[in-house]
């Protein structure tokens, strides 16, 4: 299945890079605004074919990933479309709808390493774009009513796992830790309640249950974590981008 990327920024180009991992490249097409990030995917990604012109890259393709800025989806649907005949249109742009789009996705950026959380939105060839994003990370098709709490909890998530590493990692150097070993503690504790959750099925609640002495220190910071409304601010975040909050 040939593959046509227009747009290999950040999302693009971590679909490609992550594509490319999974033995993908000789089938993939390359585009972008300007040469230099061409360059830099085709040095990342051996293997794979780059172009300025996105007409020739839609061309030989069965599908086609349009992963430019939300405003440019229309003008860069314009110039393609009279190359465009039997080709499945994705498109990953967030909050763009196009009659022209076949299917629409919304991956997240790591891709890169097989690991992203991709939402592809119910339509007749939704299980055939489910499966190429598969190829890189975790898919799952869902009705258009739950693509946007898809994108605030894995596109934009992202951003907020990060945003608690980042607090645990201050909390580690405030006690002692330099940055790096704090970032590290950080992140393979995250691992690790990641890994006890897929192993066993637990709840986190139960999960947690585990590491909770009654009257221990445990229950002190979970209960910190309460008293400043953490659950509530994390519920907050995620809903904060809905167009229609319910
Ligand atoms: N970033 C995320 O985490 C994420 C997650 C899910 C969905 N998305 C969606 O992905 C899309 C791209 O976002 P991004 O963050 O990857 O933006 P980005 O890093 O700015 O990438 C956009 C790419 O489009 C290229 N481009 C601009 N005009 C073009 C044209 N006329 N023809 C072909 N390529 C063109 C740019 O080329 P140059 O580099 O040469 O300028 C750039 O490589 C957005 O619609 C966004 O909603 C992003």
């Amino acid at each position: 299945m040939k593959i046509s990327v227009i747009g290999a920024g950040n999302m693009g180009g971590a679909l490609i890079k992550g594509w490319t991992k999974a033995g993908m490249a000789a089938d993939i097409t390359a585009t972008a605004h300007t040469q230099k990030t061409l360059d830099d995917v085709r040095k990342a990604c051996p293997g794979i074919t780059t172009t300025l012109d996105n007409k020739e890259a839609v061309r030989g393709a069965d599908v086609v990933v349009l992963a430019v800025k939300p405003w440019l989806v229309g003008q860069v649907l314009s110039e393609i479309m009279p190359e465009l005949k039997e080709q499945l249109v994705v498109s990953v742009a967030a909050g763009i709808r196009h009659e022209r789009i076949d299917v629409y996705a919304m991956p997240n950026i790591a891709a890169e390493f097989g690991e992203s959380m991709t939402f592809v939105e119910e339509a007749p060839q939704a299980e055939t774009v489910a499966e190429l994003f598969g190829r890189v990370g975790q898919s799952r098709v869902v009705p258009r009513r739950l693509m946007e709490a898809g994108m605030m909890m894995a596109g934009c998530g992202i951003a907020y796992v990060m945003r608690f590493l980042r607090a645990m990692m201050e909390g580690g150097v405030e006690m002692g830790f330099y940055p790096d070993d704090a970032k590290q503690i950080a992140m393979q504790t995250m691992q690790g309640a990641v890994s006890l959750l897929r192993e066993t099925g637990l709840h986190p609640e139960a999960a947690i249950d585990k590491v909770t002495t009654p009257g221990g220190i445990t229950i002190k910071g979970l209960n910190e974590l309460d008293h400043a409304c953490f659950s509530s601010a994390v519920i907050r975040c995620l809903k904060a981008g809905l167009e229609k909050q319910g």
